[in-house]
């Protein structure tokens, strides 16, 4: 039987992740949107182009939560982008009320669903659905640090004239502008990227990378970045179908590990069939340490502050 992966939200997001995702030809793909016509536009134009280049999915474009049932994974990228000078948080009211009506219905037609969120602020938007849905961890999955890691890969390969192939780089802790990008851990063909980059200009990655979503928003100036964001849900979608055992930085929530419980945190996670198999830990410096922390009171208080605004969850 053909996997099939649900996407809410036909925006740029939701419809760019359609588009990544029917090339790889690994699911059939629902788009959904909650305007009439429009995802259904989207769905018949990359249906017809999926012949161009001989790929065999079926893409369906709705507004009808029932033409989700049977999802293997929910992908959730619903919901308003930042505008210039907004941060991730003045988004949460918002937000939220467009993912509760997202998890609910598609909980109710998909009951064994994986859910991959994206929608901002991602990691409060991950804990919310897994509030809402009542599924275990292993099965809400919020997309954040391949996103994160990438954009330092990019910034990195750019700086040394280096293929991003051999750059990696890490990213963890909660997607906002405390996020905590790993210098030591993160290396060009295995040399860590303290030795090979003076300190002022990895300085400038780093911080140019924490603030890598603002630095799109403020060029677009009418939405969000779409091509980076949905290309990494794309690798967990991959990862998670082909049952890849394969470890990227996604937010997990935490049960321990880092010392930190009760909130959705950037954590090296390992996907497979199951969806989140296993978290992994780092040996952080204690710079390192000191700043997941103060990453993670940010996550904290901002599911405080969802707390307040949905009481019962
Ligand atoms: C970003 O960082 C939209 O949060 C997303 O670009």
């Amino acid at each position: 039987m053909r996997n099939k992966v649900s996407i809410i939200g036909a925006g740029q997001t939701g419809a760019t992740t359609a588009h990544w995702l029917a090339e790889r030809e690994i699911a059939d793909i629902v788009l959904l949107d909650v305007l009439e016509g429009m995802p259904k536009g989207k769905g018949l134009d990359l249906q017809q182009a999926l012949p161009i280049i001989g790929k065999d999915v079926v893409v369906t474009g709705t507004s009808n939560y029932a033409d989700t049932a049977g999802s293997d994974i929910v992908v959730i990228t619903a919901g308003l982008p930042r505008k210039p000078g907004m941060s991730r948080e003045d988004l949460l009211k918002a937000n939220a009320e467009i993912i509760t009506k997202a998890a609910e219905e598609t909980s109710k037609v998909s009951p064994n669903a994986i859910y991959i969120i994206l929608t901002n602020p991602l990691d409060t938007m991950a804990y919310l659905t897994m509030q809402l849905t009542g599924l275990p961890r292993e099965r809400v999955i919020g997309q954040a640090g391949i996103l994160d890691s990438a954009r330092m890969r990019a910034f990195v390969g750019m700086e040394l004239g280096v293929s991003v192939e051999n750059i990696q780089c890490y990213v963890l802790g909660g997607h906002g502008d405390e996020m905590v990008p790993l210098t030591k851990a993160s290396n060009v063909a295995g040399i860590p990227l303290d030795k090979v980059l003076p300190a002022d200009r990895l300085a400038a990655i780093v911080d140019r990378t924490r603030k890598g979503g603002g630095e799109i928003v403020s060029l677009l100036k009418t939405g969000s970045a779409f091509y980076a964001p949905s290309l990494a849900v794309v690798q967990m979608v991959d990862a998670i179908l082909k049952d890849k055992q394969l470890i990227v930085p996604a937010s997990a929530y935490m049960q321990g590990e880092y010392g930190l419980n009760g909130i959705f945190f950037g954590v090296p996670a390992q996907l497979g069939r199951k969806g989140l198999e296993k978290v992994w830990e780092y040996e952080l410096s204690e710079e390192e340490s000191a700043a997941l922390k103060k990453s993670a009171a940010a996550v904290a208080e901002s599911i405080d502050n969802l707390k307040t605004l949905i009481p019962n969850i």
